[in-house]
């Protein structure tokens, strides 16, 4: 029987310009930490998980004062332009030493809220019915389509409409192959799931907690210092 690994991959290449910081977001300050170190922290100590692989812009200037910089379960890589880029680069690294039935799980540098017993339940969904998975939560409000002008169009039923979250778990090869034909397409793949859709790879959604958010914009991360310190009282 072949001993099946479990690796995160965290894309962590990008500027964040909506944060309207001259810091990357992944760097700035939250809770007395890089906001990425408490994304690292949950992943990397995770039980379930045997290594990690994080994707930082060559130019990176930051990394060396990370607190997992010098960690022998984490390697770093070089991110991409685009964040599938830098997931794709990633997956080729671990290639080297993985093996394609592995699973892997991307998960977001930018959610640093993620619980560790949503990382084991969607290990447990993904196994139990060998396919791939993504966390999200379901779509509460009721969802507008507009038009150039914001005026709207039209009203998109909410029924059966999720807000897709990481990470995002799937079999090392599928992902890679995935990842690599969508590359060559005009499909745009904003996260995984979207890349094995296109390659008609079934996926299977699995409800999180929806304190998992990506930190995105400026009043985001009062948010997750308040997520973090309710988690952790
Ligand atoms: O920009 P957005 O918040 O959607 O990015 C999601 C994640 O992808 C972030 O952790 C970001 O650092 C990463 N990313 C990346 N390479 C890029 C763009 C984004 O690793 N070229």
């Amino acid at each position: 029987m072949i001993d099946v690994k479990r690796w995160v991959l965290i894309p962590a290449a990008g500027v964040g310009s909506r944060m309207q910081s001259d810091i990357p977001k992944q760097y700035l300050q939250l809770n007395d930490r890089y906001l990425i170190d408490h994304t690292i922290e949950r992943c990397l100590t995770h039980p379930g998980i045997d290594g990690c692989y994080v994707a930082l812009s060559a130019d990176d200037a930051y990394w060396a004062d990370s607190e997992f910089s010098d960690h022998p379960d984490l390697v770093r890589v070089e991110g991409g332009s685009q964040r599938a880029d830098s997931v794709l680069n990633a997956l080729n690294a671990l290639s080297s030493c993985a093996n394609d039935h592995d699973w892997v799980l991307v998960h977001d540098a930018a959610r640093p809220c993620v619980r560790r017993d949503d990382i084991a339940k969607l290990i447990i969904a993904a196994e139990k019915h060998d396919m791939a998975a993504i966390l999200g939560v379901p779509v509460h409000d009721t969802m507008k389509r507009v038009d150039p002008n914001e005026c709207i169009q039209s009203t998109v039923s909410r029924d059966q409409l999720w807000h897709a979250y990481t990470p995002q778990m799937a079999r090392l090869g599928v992902l890679r192959d995935a990842l690599m034909r969508t590359s060559a397409t005009e499909v745009v793949v904003t996260d995984e799931a979207s890349a094995l859709e296109a390659m008609g790879v079934p996926v299977q959604m699995v409800e999180g907690h929806p304190d998992n958010i990506k930190v995105t914009r400026p009043g985001d991360l009062a948010l997750a210092s308040f997520y973090l310190n309710q988690q952790s009282s």
